[in-house]
């Protein structure tokens, strides 16, 4: 054979090696990233502005979970109700087009009555008792008594005292006559509004500040932080102290989706939602302050009430408890933890 062609057969043979090894190196590489597991992305949409202390709380649970996880598990939210208010968002979770969500012991009653105790007013003596009854066995019963409906419950969080707010000063239930107040769409809410006095209008978070602004309701009620982080605060100057509720707010998630998390996954999702509790509890004291600064400063006022009338026109509310033996027996366990706090 020529010495050229020789050289030439050489120069194709090496070529060829070199294309096969690229592929087979291409070919390892390949199968190594297949073999990383995709990260799971779950999807939270809730119904609070992105200034609430519970958004602020999942945007920090958020950072936990892709820290704990190593970014195998992610957490997306959709704040502000842009997939419907807490009602539509609980029932996405029943069927299992959504992942997780919010919502407060009143969106959670219409799906089960035993929340409704945490809609009872006065029911808290301070925030010890709080803790002790949400971390305790009451809590945990309630928060999972749901698992076989679609969902159920996996953190808890703050929500301080709620107090009525609205163009004049509400000092006594008589204050409250004639006038149109918001409510969250709860039975026990509706009931607590008429026996003090006045006229209940269920509505969702979203609404109210318009509500307020167009004389569509006279008076809301909330926390300060809430009255403020909202902007309610705008256009209702007067903040009356009654902090006659202190309602949570639950993380909540959907049980097929739970079921469908690994050992691992639920072990990461639990660890930062520890941890997102108790960051947003520690930053409640201190926000609380803040909106009531930010409120007066403005000009609003806040204006301290004798609570005594509010809480003897509710106490009918109280023996309603008392009819279902489940209930009853809740009830009583939530009032011995006071001792305790
Ligand atoms: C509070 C609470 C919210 C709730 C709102 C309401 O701000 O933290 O979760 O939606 O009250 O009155 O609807």
């Amino acid at each position: 054979m020529q010495p050229d062609v020789l050289g030439m057969l050489r120069h194709i043979a090496l070529q060829i090696t070199t294309a096969m090894l690229c592929l087979l190196m291409a070919g390892v590489a390949n199968s190594e990233l297949s073999s990383q597991p995709k990260p799971k992305v779950l999807k939270l949409a809730h119904n609070l502005p992105l200034t609430h202390s519970v958004h602020l709380a999942f945007v920090y649970l958020a950072d936990q979970l892709q820290d704990v996880s190593n970014g195998q598990l992610i957490l997306r939210l959709y704040p502000s109700s842009q997939m419907g208010d807490a009602i539509d968002t609980l029932q996405m979770l029943q069927i299992g087009a959504l992942d997780l969500s919010k919502g407060t012991s009143s969106d959670l009653e219409p799906f089960e009555s035993a929340y409704s105790l945490f809609n009872l007013p006065f029911l808290f003596q301070d925030e010890v008792h709080f803790d002790a009854v949400l971390k305790g066995v009451v809590g945990q019963r309630i928060m999972n008594k749901t698992r076989d409906r679609g969902f159920f419950c996996i953190a808890s969080y703050v929500a301080g005292y709620r107090s009525f707010y609205a163009r004049k000063p509400v000092k006594t239930p008589d204050d409250l006559k004639g006038m149109k107040i918001r409510v969250q769409v709860s039975p026990i809410s509706l009931k607590m509004i008429r026996l003090m006095g006045g006229a209940p209008t269920p509505m969702p978070f979203g609404e109210v500040y318009t509500a307020l602004q167009q004389g569509v309701v006279d008076a809301a009620e909330n926390n300060e932080a809430s009255w403020v982080n909202t902007r309610h605060f705008e256009v209702t100057r007067f903040f009356s102290e009654t902090r006659h509720l202190s309602q949570p707010d639950f993380l909540v998630i959907s049980t097929r989706v739970w079921d469908q998390l690994n050992e691992q996954q639920r072990q990461w999702l639990q660890e930062a939602v520890a941890r997102s509790e108790s960051f947003q509890r520690k930053q409640w004291q201190e926000l609380t302050s803040t909106s009531r600064n930010i409120a007066t400063q403005s000009g609003a006022e806040i204006i301290p009430v004798d609570r005594r009338a509010f809480r003897d026109a509710v106490t009918p509310l109280y023996e309603q408890f008392q009819e279902n033996k489940e209930h009853k027996e809740l009830l009583e366990l939530i009032l011995a933890a006071k001792g305790n706090s």
